[in-house]
């Protein structure tokens, strides 16, 4: 764990308000493969990285709740009885978790909080999911709540949900909250069973490209994305009563009942339900070693979120095509939401450099700025980093 944030949070908790109490780590998230099929009830296989946010958190006498966000040099002051909507968006994922835990009626009261991290904001690592499972680790830590990590993972969920607004599905906290060293996760958004799945990277760098571009569009889009995907499941519905989510579809019942009617619904079903085959056909390839057949459908999956989802950006759709023909890169893609954030690339192992100095050349001469740039490893999820007696 990176001392240096665990001792910057430490001292500004200390000049703030004494010793905290805890100390939690939550991680932010990679995906392989499988993107926008959470919530069409499909799998996902992401995992957990070395880039995290920490929280240190201490219980007050009274009712106030006191945030810090150490990397803003921002603070904000609220009640336990006035929880609202901040509009300035970094407290309002701490106060949904708080909101949720009150409305399912856990007793918290005031308490003080320091935030800090690593996980680049806004480039599509899930530092926001980072955040809420933080705060629902540390809450349930400090007024020992008795959650598990599931019912942690939906509340975080459902604080983004109905307090910040964005209908995502649950993979980001999932994997923040049940991420594994050296492991994917292969999780059924349906059933929220999971298996973990080993990642031998002794051959592979993941290395992830930033586009650059913040995502502002983006939850508006990713709400239209649900929409269109709900619209085509009641199609569907009308012939297979059965289907209640794409996941339930196939490719035949998709070109059967949607090919005629809106091409923007068919598109997006179209991938859907080829996302949900391609990840399965995927864990097999893992399951055998054979990485070079994992790495085309990472291809594959990026087309189809590009083309037939439209969610990815020119910056992206110009990051994957720079690699695409490196034979040093088994396999690149936009990665999560889209509309921005970043790529995900499997390099050779020790052709990073080499790969990353050629890419932010192109992008420099397409874009006119520098490319940034992050190595990861697949880390644990959320935990205690630092009890404050155990130092
Ligand atoms: C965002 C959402 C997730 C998921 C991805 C796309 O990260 O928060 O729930 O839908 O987009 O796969």
């Amino acid at each position: 764990m990176p001392q240096n944030i665990l001792t910057r949070i430490q001292k500004i908790f200390n000049q703030h308000f004494g010793e905290p109490d805890y100390i939690v780590r939550s991680p932010g998230r990679i995906n392989m493969i499988g993107e926008h099929t959470d919530y069409n009830l499909g799998f996902v296989l992401p995992a957990a990285i070395d880039k995290a946010i920490y929280m240190a958190i201490g219980k007050r006498e009274d009712q106030e709740i006191h945030l810090v966000a150490a990397d803003l040099e921002a603070t904000y002051v609220t009640t336990i009885e006035n929880i609202a909507y901040s509009h300035l968006e970094w407290p309002d994922y701490i106060l949904g978790v708080v909101d949720q835990l009150l409305k399912a009626g856990y007793l918290v009261t005031g308490f003080n909080l320091v935030v800090a991290g690593d996980v680049p904001l806004g480039a599509g690592l899930s530092s926001s999911a980072a955040v809420e499972c933080a705060t629902c680790f540390a809450l349930n830590t400090l007024f020992a709540l008795g959650l598990d990590r599931k019912q942690m993972v939906q509340l975080s969920q459902k604080a983004e949900n109905e307090f910040v607004g964005v209908q995502c599905g649950i993979m980001d906290q999932f994997a923040s909250m049940f991420g594994k060293k050296e492991q994917v996760i292969k999780l059924d958004c349906r059933s929220i069973e999971y298996a973990y799945m080993p990642f031998d990277t002794s051959d592979i760098q993941i290395v992830l490209m930033d586009t650059g571009v913040k995502h502002s569009l983006a939850s508006t889009e990713y709400n239209q994305r649900r929409i269109e995907c709900e619209e085509g499941v009641r199609v569907i519905q009308k012939k297979y009563p059965t289907v209640v989510s794409l996941r339930d579809a196939n490719s035949n019942m998709v070109n059967e009942c949607l090919k005629t009617g809106d091409p923007i619904v068919y598109n997006r079903c179209t991938y859907i339900v080829e996302e949900i085959q391609r990840l399965q056909d995927a864990c097999i390839n893992l399951v055998q070693h054979d990485l070079p057949a994992f790495g085309k459908k990472m291809f594959a999956t990026h087309d189809g979120l590009s083309r037939l989802y439209e969610v990815s950006c020119k910056e992206a759709d110009e990051l994957v095509a720079a690699v695409r023909n490196e034979q040093t890169v088994v396999g690149a893609r936009m990665m999560g939401g889209g509309f921005g954030g970043c790529t995900i690339n499997l390099v050779k192992k020790g052709r990073s450099e080499e790969l990353i100095e050629k890419v932010s050349g192109i992008f420099y001469s397409r874009f006119s700025r520098p490319l940034k740039t992050y190595l990861v490893n697949i880390d644990d999820g959320t935990s205690l980093a630092l009890l404050n007696n155990e130092q």
